[in-house]
């Protein structure tokens, strides 16, 4: 096996990250057998594997209740400190919910488990698309562009509480923030502070991205779709100056096998095995969610039942096949001007460890003959498969 501080020596390397399964039923809404648990043991062994075999990022989701297959969920922020605990190098990057969290409380939780990890905290602002969540425990629910305005203003106050001067503290006066002189001490180990993460596909999402956040989390896609979303949002980003600054990260969930047919025989079963009525609803809450923004472009606006068996979108990205196709397609991603790949899999207690195995090195072997650099080679070299949307 290759050793993961060898494979991940080069500074300009594409990032891995995975999705930590803390809430049940993994992460396709699916009746097919899963050998993926949401426990805490096992996920201090799927991140134990992760972190050996290469994987920089996990990625925890925060569900206040049950929703469309997700029967039980763990807590992120918690979640996440508890895997920091049982490991040396991964980072974990922890979703907060604007709304339930005030940016102090946030904050300050952060600032605490960036000095107990020594620098390995990050955050995944994330503006919600379940009404029946917020009503449910008592949380306003608002429109969509409000929701991103909030968003917008807490990372703001993130970012401004740990970056404030210790004389002065942070004083803020927004809509729905304000703090007065505020010091927080200790401030983050990491410095300017911990990354912040944030997605979405919407007009909203995309000024937050280019605005506020360090890293902009796209769901899967096609080849035109992650174009124009990172072309825009850096055309945004232009106009305040921030450019060079934001980064992208995107969903796929990967399937590996022998053959392409082998691993394409593993989507239609797990789509053939829907669990219809939860996918229908999930499909029901996202797109009521999204419709609300002005260009009607919210995340899961055109996505299909089928894509929707994935909760991200993550089998538009293709990261289905043999060995070598998948790694042929992150390295286009690459060329895209992608900097993170967010993985998802069907059985953890396998999955991670192939995927590290198996993947990864190919991956760092095109990155070493300067591979992902060129999109119109790399498209070529993919046969176009990015094309047609056909998942
Ligand atoms: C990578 C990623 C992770 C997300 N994690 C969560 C989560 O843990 N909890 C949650 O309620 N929403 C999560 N979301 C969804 C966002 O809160 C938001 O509803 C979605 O990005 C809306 O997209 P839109 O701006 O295109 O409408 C996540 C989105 C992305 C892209």
């Amino acid at each position: 096996m290759a050793d993961a501080a060898q494979l991940n020596s080069d500074p300009d390397r594409l990032l891995f990250a995975y999705w930590v399964p803390n809430v049940s039923g993994g992460l396709v809404i699916s009746k097919i057998p899963q050998r993926t648990s949401w426990d805490l043991k096992s996920n201090l062994r799927y991140a134990q594997t992760a972190e050996r075999v290469g994987f920089e990022y996990a990625l925890t989701q925060i569900r206040f209740t049950a929703s469309y297959g997700a029967a039980n969920q763990h807590e992120s922020v918690s979640f996440s400190q508890a895997l920091l605990q049982g490991t040396e190098k991964l980072r974990l990057i922890a979703a907060i919910l604007p709304g339930p969290w005030n940016p102090a409380v946030a904050a300050k939780q952060l600032a605490s488990i960036d000095h107990y990890s020594e620098g390995r905290i990050a955050v995944n602002i994330v503006s919600g698309w379940f009404k029946g969540e917020f009503t449910a425990i008592g949380e306003w629910w608002l429109d969509h562009a409000e929701r991103y305005r909030r968003s917008n203003e807490f990372m703001r106050c993130l970012r401004g509480i740990w970056t404030a001067d210790d004389e002065e503290g942070f004083t803020f006066a927004g809509d729905f923030y304000r703090f007065r002189n505020y010091r927080m001490s200790p401030k983050p180990v990491q410095k300017p502070h911990p990354p912040i993460f944030q997605g979405g596909n919407s007009d909203d999402a995309r000024n937050n991205g280019a605005e506020v956040a360090d890293w902009y989390f796209m769901n899967g896609n096609d080849l035109e779709g992650f174009r124009t979303q990172i072309l825009d949002v850096k055309a945004r980003a232009a106009k305040v100056g921030r450019e060079q600054h934001v980064k992208f990260a995107v969903n796929g969930f990967v399937i590996v096998r022998e053959t392409e047919e082998e691993a394409m025989r593993v989507l239609q079963e797990i789509q053939g095995k829907a669990d219809a009525e939860a996918v229908e609803a999930f499909k029901g809450a996202v797109q009521t969610a999204g419709a609300s923004t002005n260009n009607k472009q919210g995340m899961w606006a055109t996505s299909t039942f089928n894509d929707l068996v994935q909760y991200n979108d993550g089998f538009k990205t293709k990261l289905i096949g043999t060995k070598e196709q998948v790694a042929e397609r992150i390295v286009l991603l690459k060329s895209l001007g992608v900097n993170l790949v967010l993985a998802a899999f069907l059985h953890y207690e396998d999955d991670i460890e192939q995927f590290g195995n198996e993947v990864l090195p190919l991956v760092r072997e095109l990155e070493s003959k300067g591979r992902g650099k060129d999109v119109e080679y790399e498209i070529e070299q993919t046969g176009r498969v990015y094309q047609k949307h056909s998942a």
